[in-house]
């Protein structure tokens, strides 16, 4: 059962006549909007060494990055994502603007979207910040969640199920099984809500009694505490990190030794897995706490591959929202 913020986020994302305008959850799009986004994704995804496909979709538009938390792929990805679309970013260094003077965060959207930016992306530790914004800016401003607190993360979920797709095939024949810290995991949330919308064969949770999901997680989901359970045939298996910056004083972060111990893809396990399953992980990854260096590194990885699919996720997301017909 989806909470009061997730289905205000749903309904705020949509124009009257369906079409994408923010992108604050994949929560409520429907298989057919998914698809027509991963379909135009794929249509962006570059090889490696060949030149990067181009576009002036953005042209005379502007792209502005928002990031009250850190980033590397999400952040770079969306850069680059503006700058092959033709349009202009401004990346906001949050640690030396008006933000550290006290200015609202509803007050430094209104001052850039004075000087014309037409799409925010947005990542905040905190939630329903992007819902606050997307109520907030004038009627041609798209809001893109480039991450929110830990329940929504949904360029992420996308770039997933493109890996998923391009590697693996049609979502229907899949087990999935996710591995880890699912309590504090934005990641987990978006690709979870995403593979049950595409209608998934069988989706596995693993994680210790005390990272499990909250009551908000897809309840298609079997939760597991047996890593040799979850992995049993599984065709993908994507290891989330323990994200200590999220743990509270009562928690208590999982000792690392004992987490690797029982809950840590090594090459071993992996072998309990479908013969041909692929290992993904979101990044930054802990080597040898979620996963072993030799898989994050080896050829079941599709590590890489996520990173560069998220270029093109988030073009296809940026050209859906700056595309909307009146
Ligand atoms: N996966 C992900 O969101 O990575 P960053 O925190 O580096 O953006």
């Amino acid at each position: 059962m989806p909470d009061s913020r997730t289905s205000d986020a749903s309904e705020l994302q949509l124009t009257a006549d369906g079409q994408l305008r923010h992108l604050l959850t994949l929560r409520g799009l429907s298989r057919d909007q998914l698809t027509a986004l991963l379909d135009r994704a794929d249509a962006f995804v570059s090889t490696p060494g060949s030149a990067v496909m181009r576009s002036d979709t953005l042209q005379g538009r502007t792209v502005a990055n928002l990031f009250f938390e850190a980033s590397t792929r999400t952040r770079a990805s969306f850069e680059l994502a503006t700058r092959r679309l033709g349009g202009d970013i401004l990346n906001l260094d949050i640690q030396t603007s008006s933000s550290a003077k006290g200015e609202t965060v509803l007050d430094t959207i209104s001052t850039l979207m004075a000087m014309n930016v037409d799409v925010f992306v947005v990542r905040s530790g905190r939630t329903n910040t992007h819902a606050d914004i997307a109520r907030h800016v004038n009627e041609h401003v798209s809001i893109l969640n480039a991450g929110e607190s830990v329940i929504s993360h949904p360029t992420q979920g996308l770039l997933d199920l493109l890996t998923i797709r391009r590697k693996k095939g049609p979502f229907e024949n899949l087990v999935v099984t996710i591995v880890g810290d699912v309590a504090h995991s934005r990641v987990a949330q978006s690709a979870m809500q995403g593979l049950v919308t595409m209608g998934v064969g069988e989706l596995r949770v693993v994680t210790p009694p005390s990272l499990a999901p909250g009551p908000d997680c897809v309840h298609e989901a079997r939760i597991l505490t047996s890593l040799s359970e979850g992995l049993h045939g599984a065709d993908v298996v994507m290891a989330l990190r323990i994200q200590k910056e999220r743990f509270t004083h009562n928690e208590g972060i999982p000792d690392v030794d004992a987490y690797f111990s029982e809950y840590g893809l090594t090459q071993k396990r992996m072998q309990q897995a479908a013969k041909d399953a692929i290992v993904m992980h979101p990044g930054p990854m802990n080597r040898g706490v979620e996963i072993e260096a030799s898989l994050a590194d080896g050829p079941s990885s599709v590590i890489s591959e996520q990173v560069r699919n998220g270029v093109a996720v988030r073009m296809a997301v940026l050209e859906a929202v700056t595309n909307r017909k009146p």
